[in-house]
């Protein structure tokens, strides 16, 4: 079943479907080494990472297993960065969220604010009851946007990933419909 890709509005932000025309900025984002500095995947080098993500975005709404949305300032329509709900599983009632925003957006709130929304359209919509994420345990931002979302840590995934020889730990966080309070 495939999935809807709405196009979602909060007071600074206008979260809307990953598009051909978001290439270069989407590129520029994710070949940033500080960007990527907690990822679970080296900086990107080569240019087609770019389209191939555009195109995974699509199939993934296509195939019903996710949506990703890009978060562009609502007043000027600078791209910001993505959000995304991903690894929907309808008979467990389940989703990953996931987001990455350039580093310009960065402390102000942005992720918090996009994530909110995203979350709310998807418990609204996709009868959702828990909502699970994953975060280096170096990514200290990260985890408290997760903890001002309502996300509990739930344990920690020892050595789980291991990028250019670095190994990392996880922390793996979630949150269930029964503790989400909407916007
Ligand atoms: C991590 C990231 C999503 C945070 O985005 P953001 O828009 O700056 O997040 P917000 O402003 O909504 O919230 C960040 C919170 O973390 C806090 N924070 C940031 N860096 C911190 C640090 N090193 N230690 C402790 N807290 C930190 C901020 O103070 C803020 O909390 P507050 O509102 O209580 O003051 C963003 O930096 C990013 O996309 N980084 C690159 C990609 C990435 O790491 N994605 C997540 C993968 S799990």
């Amino acid at each position: 079943m495939s999935l809807p890709v709405p196009t979602l509005t909060t007071s600074r932000l206008v979260l809307r479907p990953v598009a051909d025309g978001d290439a270069d900025a989407l590129f520029a984002m994710h070949s940033n080494a500080r960007v990527l500095r907690y990822w679970d995947a080296p900086p990107w080098t080569d240019r087609a990472r770019a389209a191939a993500f555009v195109a995974r975005s699509r199939a993934m709404a296509e195939e019903g297993t996710g949506v990703r949305l890009v978060l562009e300032q609502a007043a000027d329509g600078a791209f910001l960065g993505w959000v995304m709900l991903g690894r929907w599983n309808p008979d467990f009632r389940s989703a990953a969220l996931g987001y990455c925003l350039d580093e310009p957006a960065w402390g102000v709130g942005h992720a918090t604010e996009a994530a909110r929304s995203l979350l709310g359209w998807a418990f609204a919509t996709l009868d959702l009851n828990r909502v699970q994420a994953e975060c280096d345990t170096r990514n200290l931002g990260s985890a408290r946007v997760l903890e001002k979302l309502g996300f509990r840590r739930e344990g920690t995934l020892r050595e789980d990933c291991v990028v250019d020889g670095v190994v990392s730990d996880s922390w793996v966080y979630g949150l269930l419909l029964r503790e989400w309070s909407a916007p």
